[in-house]
């Protein structure tokens, strides 16, 4: 499964990326306003840092205007991908921009049959959001297997990119289900290295160490 990284503070994804644990790059609106940047410079600053896909979000809801975001937002570097809303107007900027061979990414998807419209549209990226389904008391993970397994059944090739994940626990969760990608926090990326038997085990061998003055260098 790869990761990608949900935010626009560069800091966070540079130190990630030095470690190998960033495919990819997500943005939202929300997140470019909590970063404080504009979003042209900050998605330019991002592109140059990652080798994989960065998503940047179009700002408006009619798919002419779509359109024509889109392809200033392609032009900021060829590892853009598009990401339009899942409504009927995204959907048509989604055939159009990836008939043009952009990267698309169809966002705040909720439903099975509302994936099932993004791959026959084209999209290289579906992003089914599986936290703010929990929020209202639903299985976002059950969504995810659901795409998983529609996806499969008729070979489409658009990548399943969980999305508004919380938790370390929804990371191995997609993982097990077969999500393309994952896109998480930063923080929610770090999370997934901590046990606390690890904790536990450490603190024993710290103590032995001192009792038994073991040294390396
Ligand atoms: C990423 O593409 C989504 O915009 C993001 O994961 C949404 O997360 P949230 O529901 O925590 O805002």
């Amino acid at each position: 499964m790869k990761f990608f990284v949900d935010t626009a503070e560069v800091d966070a994804i540079a130190e990630l990326n030095a470690l190998g644990m960033v495919d990819g790059v997500t943005t939202n609106p929300s997140l470019i306003a909590k970063s404080g940047r504009d979003i042209l410079e900050v998605t330019k600053e991002i592109c140059d840092m990652v080798e994989g896909p960065v998503s940047a979000e179009v700002t408006a809801t009619d798919a002419d205007k779509m359109i024509e975001e889109g392809r200033k937002l392609a032009k900021i570097a060829v590892n853009i991908a598009v990401k339009v809303p899942l409504t009927w107007d995204g959907l048509k900027a989604c055939k159009v921009l990836s008939g043009e061979g952009n990267m698309v990414n169809v966002t705040l998807c909720f439903s099975a049959n509302q994936a099932l419209l993004a791959a026959k549209a084209g999209a290289t990226f579906i992003s089914p959001f599986i936290g703010r389904l929990d929020d209202i008391n639903l299985d976002g993970l059950e969504l995810i297997a659901d795409i998983r397994e529609i996806y499969d059944n008729y070979g489409f090739d658009t990548q399943i990119l969980a999305a508004s994940i919380r938790s370390a626990n929804h990371m191995s969760e997609c993982a097990k289900i077969g999500a393309d990608v994952a896109t998480a926090p930063p923080a929610v990326i770090k999370a997934m290295a901590n046990h606390i038997l690890t904790d536990k085990g450490l603190a024993a061998f710290l103590a032995d160490i001192e009792k038994a003055n073991i040294k390396i260098v």
